[in-house]
């Protein structure tokens, strides 16, 4: 099997560094490799590599950024995954695409449901939406995950930030209103490592596609998430958090105050569901212990 990886660098896609290359060549790509703004190169890169499975991790995923640069946030979130399902469907291949929570205007009470109405807030939601809707339409064979409130132990995240601020301040004000399941890029992509095996084993046209949701089970506040972030953070100062609420912070996107995605179609269907947020987190924080004795004890570089 051959696995094209796109988004290689990022949050998400970073985690299939360990993918198990036993049973799969990877050919990894971030943006130097594969432009996914350049629907003529994305075309002559997929015939070329011609994958069975295709992992599409790239997006445009700075929310607030995206406000200002709906083009670009466009072409990487609505025309290219469009162009990699044309390109799956014409190899015969599976996509496996992301997608988000922020189709959602988060004006519910319960749980989303996959059949229920999206209504983005704002440009990165509705790009993504409308990602979502040309694979539909490509007839390719595609897997939508529907993801949210994602982070991991590097890059840039809520979990970071909050580390990194609290190393200097006294106080720090977090959202109290908006709730969600935090769920980390690790067991997002051991959840897809493991659908790509059942896709391997399986027939392919038996193979469910569709849109599913799949984040972590549980809900919290990004107020209750900081907390539980620092309570985990031994030997860090630990600094006051104050509820706050969401039209008080600074960001430039609208955003859903409710995020609960009902993962239970994803249970009834593949027989397996993300860990519980907590032990995800829990987790996290032991790789960033794990990453960083690793640098204390990393001879100095000269
Ligand atoms: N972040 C969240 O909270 C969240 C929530 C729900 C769903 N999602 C979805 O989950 C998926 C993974 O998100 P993430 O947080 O892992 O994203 P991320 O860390 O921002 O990584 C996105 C990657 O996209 C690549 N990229 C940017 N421009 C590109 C271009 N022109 N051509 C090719 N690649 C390009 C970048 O590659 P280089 O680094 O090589 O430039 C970057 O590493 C996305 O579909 C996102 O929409 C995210």
């Amino acid at each position: 099997m051959r696995i094209l990886l796109t988004g290689s660098n990022g949050q998400l896609g970073s985690e299939f560094r360990t993918l198990d290359r036993s049973t799969a060549e990877v050919i990894s790509t971030g943006s130097r490799e594969l432009d996914l703004t350049d629907e003529q190169e994305i075309r002559r890169y997929v015939r070329d590599a011609k994958p069975s499975v295709i992992i599409n991790t790239a997006a445009f995923s700075d929310m607030d950024a995206a406000e200002r640069n709906w083009d670009a946030c466009f072409a990487l979130n609505a025309m290219a995954p469009v162009v990699l399902a044309e390109e799956a469907h014409r190899l015969d291949a599976l996509l496996i695409h992301y997608s988000t929570d922020q189709v959602f205007a988060g004006t519910k009470t319960e749980p989303y449901l996959e059949t229920d109405y999206p209504a983005p807030l704002n440009v990165y939601g509705a790009s993504k939406l409308a990602g979502e809707q040309g694979i539909a339409s490509s007839f390719a064979r595609a897997l939508i995950l529907r993801l949210g409130w994602i982070y991991s132990a590097r890059g840039e995240n809520f979990l970071r930030s909050i580390l990194r601020l609290a190393r200097y301040s006294d106080e720090l004000h977090v959202a109290a209103d908006q709730i969600g399941a935090p769920t980390s890029t690790k067991a997002v992509a051991r959840a897809t490592e493991r659908l790509v095996r059942m896709y391997s084993g399986a027939h392919k046209t038996q193979f469910p596609t569709g849109i599913f949701h799949l984040t972590a089970s549980g809900s919290i506040t990004w107020h209750g998430f900081a907390q539980a972030i620092l309570a985990m953070a031994p030997g860090l100062k630990k600094p006051l958090v104050t509820p706050t609420e969401t039209a008080e912070s600074a960001s430039f996107a609208r955003r859903p105050r409710y995020c609960l995605l009902s993962c239970q179609k994803f249970y009834t269907t593949f027989g397996f569901e993300l860990a519980p947020w907590k032990q995800q987190l829990g987790e996290v924080m032991e790789e960033i212990r794990e990453m960083d004795s690793e640098a204390e004890v990393a001879p100095a570089q000269t």
